[in-house]
């Protein structure tokens, strides 16, 4: 006897049926979110990104940098001693969306932050022959052209802030402010340092005439993989892992 005749002749048992399938998948998919605070450890020293940081951020994927970079150093140990410790899950909890990434044309940027100088990455960008002769990396050179636009860079910090991104109101009040005062080393930068403990202050693309989008992606690549303090951090688990080990 074929046994789903009986659903196939009954479309109520087999509505019950597309019911109760539909309900065990859903359960699936949505209970683990529930534990998804203990599965992520909190680990010091991630913070969300400063506005100029963010913006930098945006520009990084409204130019497609995530079709040739990933931004994931896996846990071998090949890609450990190629770019650095490997990522965390805090790492990226404040991106929405993260940028993992599948791809890699050229190397992962998870820990570019502070391996090259700010004038390295100005070349680099404006021509990446011109620092690395092989490389088939497209030019960014129209980004240091374009002045750094974003009226609306508070009201971006408040819909980050919705969906779970710690910025409190001093950040939103003064996102505009710290926004400039990031890309002008003159300016009043205690503030911006305070509420972005280890965010790197400069004229990046070397024209102090004006903030442009290179400023932008600049502060956002040399804070990348920088947040964590990797020569103290002890994960969760080291502890067990030696208490086991003994
Ligand atoms: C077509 C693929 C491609 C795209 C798109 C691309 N890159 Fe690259 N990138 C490469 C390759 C290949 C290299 C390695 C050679 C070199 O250093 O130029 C590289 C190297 C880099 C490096 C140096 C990394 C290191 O550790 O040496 C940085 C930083 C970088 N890219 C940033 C960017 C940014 C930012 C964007 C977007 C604005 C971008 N790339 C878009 C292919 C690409």
């Amino acid at each position: 006897m074929i046994k789903h005749e009986v659903f196939e002749k009954n479309s109520i048992i087999l509505l019950g049926g597309i019911v109760v399938t539909v309900a065990i998948g859903g359960l699936v998919e949505i209970v683990p979110l529930f534990t998804i605070g203990e599965t992520i450890e909190q680990v010091e020293g991630v913070r969300p990104y400063s506005p100029l940081e963010l913006q930098g951020r945006n520009i990084y994927i409204r130019e497609g940098c995530y079709l040739c970079h990933s931004q994931q150093v896996r846990p071998f140990r090949d890609e450990i001693e190629r770019y650095g410790p490997y990522s965390l899950a805090a790492e990226s909890i404040y991106d929405h969306p993260f940028q993992w990434g599948s791809k890699r044309t050229g190397p992962d940027l998870a820990r570019v932050g502070g391996k090259y100088s700010n004038d390295w990455h100005v070349a680099h960008m404006i021509n990446p022959r011109a620092v690395v002769p092989e490389s088939i990396m497209p030019s960014y050179a129209h980004l240091a052209a374009r002045e750094l636009r974003m009226p609306d860079i508070a009201e971006h910090l408040k819909a980050l802030s919705i969906v779970g991104v710690p910025y409190n109101d001093e950040m939103i009040e003064n996102a505009r402010t710290d926004f400039l005062a990031q890309a002008t080393p003159d300016a009043d930068t205690e503030g911006v340092l305070a509420r972005y403990p280890k965010a790197v202050i400069g004229d990046f693309d070397g024209n102090p005439a004006s903030v442009t989008e290179m400023d932008a992606l600049i502060a956002y690549l040399q804070v990348l993989g920088r947040m964590v303090d990797f020569t103290t951090y002890r994960p969760d688990y080291a502890g067990a892992v030696e208490a086991g080990a003994q």
